[in-house]
């Protein structure tokens, strides 16, 4: 995150903020993990996309009066003592000389000096409802405020929430945004390309999780971009399994859903393969349709397309395929207008990608999906999930959960896929594996 663009991205703001209205926006918290143990930091995204400012206790404030725009930052002073246990803190000089903020206090001043800041403002914006604490807390800077109208100040009375503005923003992605995030892609495929090479039967799969952890740590990633999924068998049709303690077994597929976060960053990366490095009729029949979808639903992801058009492709292929595979029975359209392939497919084609996983940015204007443009992120990812309980089915095809997925960049033609360099067809797949028999 250079904070040459964050600056970029604060005047943006400010444009679309009207005349004497004030943006409020808070850092992340600390959370306790147990006893006097602490979950690691991971400051709050629209804080960092526009300060780049890695603290805990900030607030940041952006005033727009009388033709001035001015930023403001609260932080933590320095305190010698604390920074001897817990790290180095900015501090008001540097929040002001690095950060480029105008004006920088003590956070411990917030109370005092914020009703200050607010007085005679029409609007304040900020993120509604994330936070109960800090909506209280600016309500009751405002009362303050109503309580002072006598002495002629006036206290804001619009309160309109921020995210229109910034996620807007956020979706579009620049150049700068697009090499971190092509970097994570990149540092996430190398991962999972080692999970795959070094799998073997018998491990856990939270020795595969180790496998994309220490490659994402190697390659200069601070942590995943969310909690690794490492499915083996009917384990991957939970969509969301995080447990990863089961032993990889014979004849079992392995799912990886797994990404890198690289300067505040996500990637997003699903592959399945067989645990033994060579997949079964039935898996490869499954595997192969789940590619056509995603194939299809590629061929949509150009400027101009709507955000429907890739959930479309991948049903009307999906249902098709399971149709031949006679696991459901009936005419296509009728099967698709009946949501006939929930029990096997039961989510959408993907999601907007970026400083979060799921990130910003709304999927319908005024009721209809939007299009695609030029610097949208986000991922496509199909799947067929078979429960081993799922007796409607033949037995043959019980216990097999697929699901690919990568990241595409739309770009001013059509799109780019951040993720390319990972293996993908089964024949990639198996030939990546066989290496690893071989050197075994
Ligand atoms: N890794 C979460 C998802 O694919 O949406
Ligand atoms: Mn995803
Ligand atoms: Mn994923």
């Amino acid at each position: 995150m250079t904070l040459a663009s964050c600056k970029v991205r604060r005047d943006e703001l400010f444009n679309k903020m009207a005349d004497n209205s004030v943006a409020l926006l808070k850092a992340a918290p600390i959370f306790h993990r147990n006893s006097d143990t602490e979950f690691p930091f991971r400051q709050d995204s629209h804080f960092y996309y526009l300060t780049a400012f890695n603290e805990t206790e900030a607030i940041a404030l952006l005033s727009k009066k009388a033709g001035k725009n001015t930023f403001i930052l609260f932080c933590q002073e320095k305190d010698p003592l604390i920074e001897r246990w817990t790290g180095k803190r900015v501090g008001q000089k540097d929040a002001c000389d690095i950060y480029g903020a105008d004006e920088a206090y003590p956070v411990s001043e917030l109370d005092n000096k914020m009703p200050g800041f607010l007085a005679n403002a029409n609007a304040i914006y900020y993120l509604t409802g994330i936070d109960t604490h800090f909506d209280n807390q600016i309500f009751s800077w405002v009362e303050r405020l109503r309580k002072k109208v006598r002495q002629g100040l006036n206290a804001p009375h619009q309160f309109i929430d921020l995210r229109q503005f910034i996620d807007e923003q956020r979706l579009i992605k620049s150049s700068d945004e697009l090499k971190y995030m092509q970097k994570a892609a990149s540092i996430s495929a190398k991962a999972h390309s080692k999970a795959m090479s070094q799998c073997k039967i018998g491990m856990y799969e939270y020795q595969l999780e180790a496998v994309l952890l220490y490659e994402f740590y190697a390659q200069g990633s601070r942590s995943p971009a969310y909690p690794c999924i490492v499915a083996t068998g009917n384990n991957a049709c939970t969509l969301h399994y995080t447990q990863n303690n089961a032993v990889i077994k014979e004849g079992d597929l392995v799912l990886i859903d797994a990404g890198a976060e690289f300067e505040g960053y996500a990637a997003d990366i699903t592959r399945t393969f067989p645990a033994n490095g060579k997949f079964t009729a039935s898996q490869q029949a499954i595997y192969e349709l789940v590619l056509a979808t995603q194939e299809a639903a590629i061929l949509q992801a150009k400027p101009g397309m709507t955000w429907d058009s890739m959930q479309n492709a991948i049903l009307k292929v999906m249902v098709q395929g399971l149709v031949d595979l006679k696991i459901l029975q009936g005419q296509v359209q009728t099967l698709i207008e009946e949501k006939a392939y929930l029990p096997f497919y039961m989510h959408n084609s993907g999601h907007w990608l970026g400083m979060d996983v799921h990130d910003v940015g709304e999927y319908k204007i005024a009721g209809i999906w939007r299009k695609l443009s030029s610097g949208m992120v986000f991922t496509i990812e199909p799947g067929i999930y078979i429960s081993r309980e799922n007796t409607t089915v033949d037995e043959k095809w019980r216990g097999i959960g697929v699901r690919i997925e990568d990241d595409i960049v739309i770009t001013d033609s059509g799109c780019d896929i951040l993720t390319k360099e990972l293996v993908k067809t089964p024949q990639e797949i198996e030939k990546l594996m066989q290496k690893r028999a071989s050197d075994v």
